[in-house]
């Protein structure tokens, strides 16, 4: 990754990165020591050299948008806390709430965070290109961040 794609992921991410509501993901522990919102900006990151080194041809802003609100659910999954019982089930639905209601997000960046849980959540099958390149960018990462506790 060079400087003028650091700079076009900076340029379509920084009035996201910057806000209130997402900040609040630096508090939260998404795997090992890594926070909700590292994970996401890491995803983001990853998506963007997906599509880059394979020619994907991804619209880049849906892409980054996505990648970066797909874990936007505001809470600690580690707390034990009836609510976050099932979270892997239902913190697609949190995210995309908190979506909609904070940022109005266009209906492709809807897709890509209510389907990023396939193949858990079975029958969300990601329909569009930047939909999947966000699901497997995250299962990535997931795996990563996980057994590298970083
Ligand atoms: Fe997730
Ligand atoms: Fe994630």
């Amino acid at each position: 990754m060079d400087i003028t794609d650091q700079e076009k992921i900076e340029n379509i991410l920084y009035k996201l990165k910057s806000d209130n509501n997402i900040t609040q993901m630096k508090q939260y522990v998404q795997h090992g020591r890594v926070s909700t919102y590292e994970h996401c900006e890491r995803v983001a990151r990853f998506c963007y050299l997906i599509n880059k080194r394979f020619g994907l041809n991804a619209d880049v802003e849906t892409l980054l948008i996505g990648a970066m609100l797909h874990d936007f659910y505001l809470y600690d999954w580690h707390d034990k806390d009836d609510t976050h019982k099932w979270h892997g089930y239902h913190h697609a639905d949190t995210a995309l709430a908190n979506a909609i209601r904070y940022f109005e997000v266009n209906e492709e960046i809807q897709h890509i965070i209510w389907c990023h849980m396939w193949p858990l959540n079975i029958s969300r099958f990601p329909k569009t290109k930047e939909a999947r390149i966000v699901c497997f960018a995250d299962k990535c990462c997931s795996i990563v961040e996980t057994f590298c506790k970083r």
